[in-house]
């Protein structure tokens, strides 16, 4: 769908270039050509007691998603990438949310306009899912670590998509095929901006609210365990949970999958 030069993410896998970027960024980059999941790589090495480090690749063998779901991208065709953050920020199931809103900036910054955002941490062009977050805490070591996992569809056709096209997209068929390695500097930048200052934490919480796909909207919130709750989604609390207005009054919703109805 788009000419092979104009994205560069795979130049990452030249050493010269890798330390180039890695100087502008700031923490080493790992580039794989394959590996089982950049996050359980990540959290390898954050278990282990190594710094900010970026782990990317063009394909994944075992990438998952929030509630132990595959995650699915042919080879070339997605940014997938898992960044350790030290040390370990008090509120991590804040910062899965708030990627969404890095990820927002970064494709508004390359062009892609008006993503908006689903409780908890996906991201949606034209009503369908462009990319999700994920975010685990490690313990171990003096500080902990938070790893914090995005796969961003930039590539696929709508075939590479198959039977995911009904729900998902990627930012090539909205037209914008965008250069990865552009999209992986630009995310680290948000990510930095968010991770650093508790002042950018709640003005992105406030662009999360205004970017969201859902809030004021009657919805049906599933648990993990296959229970359904429906009401109006009344807001995004600061600690990230949601409220949602039912029949039995205000219900505080942590975690879930929501879907409109009606
Ligand atoms: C979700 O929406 O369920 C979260 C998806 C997170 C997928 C990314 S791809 C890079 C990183 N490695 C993984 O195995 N998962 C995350």
């Amino acid at each position: 769908m788009t000419p092979a030069h104009a994205d560069r993410l795979g130049l990452l896998a030249d050493a010269a270039v890798r330390s180039a970027i890695s100087r502008e960024l700031g923490r080493r980059i790992e580039h794989h050509a394959r590996v089982g999941s950049t996050q359980e790589r990540a959290r390898s090495l954050a278990d282990a007691g190594e710094g900010e480090v970026i782990v990317v690749a063009e394909e994944q063998s075992a990438g998952h998603g929030r509630q132990g779901r595959a995650w699915v991208a042919p080879g070339g065709t997605s940014l997938l990438a898992s960044w350790v953050f030290r040390p370990l920020p008090s509120d991590p199931a804040l910062f899965a949310l708030l990627a969404g809103v890095a990820v927002a900036r970064a494709l508004a910054e390359l062009g892609v306009a008006d993503a908006r955002l689903k409780w908890p941490n996906d991201v949606q062009l034209s009503g369908k899912k462009v990319a999700g977050a994920l975010a685990d805490a490690v313990t171990s070591g003096s500080a902990g670590a938070l790893v914090l996992g995005i796969g961003v569809n930039v590539l696929q056709t709508p075939g590479e998509l198959g039977d995911l096209a009904a729900l998902a997209t990627s930012c090539a068929i909205e037209g914008h095929p965008v250069d990865r390695l552009a999209l992986l500097a630009r995310l680290t930048r948000q990510l930095d901006r968010i991770a650093t200052s508790p002042a950018e934490r709640a003005s992105a919480l406030q662009e999360w609210r205004a970017r969201a796909s859902m809030l004021g909207r009657e919805v049906e919130v599933r648990s993990a365990t296959g229970t359904a709750l429906r009401g109006l989604a009344r807001e995004l609390a600061d600690d990230g949970s949601l409220v949602l207005e039912t029949s039995g009054g205000p219900q505080r919703i942590l975690a879930g999958e929501v879907s409109l109805i009606g």
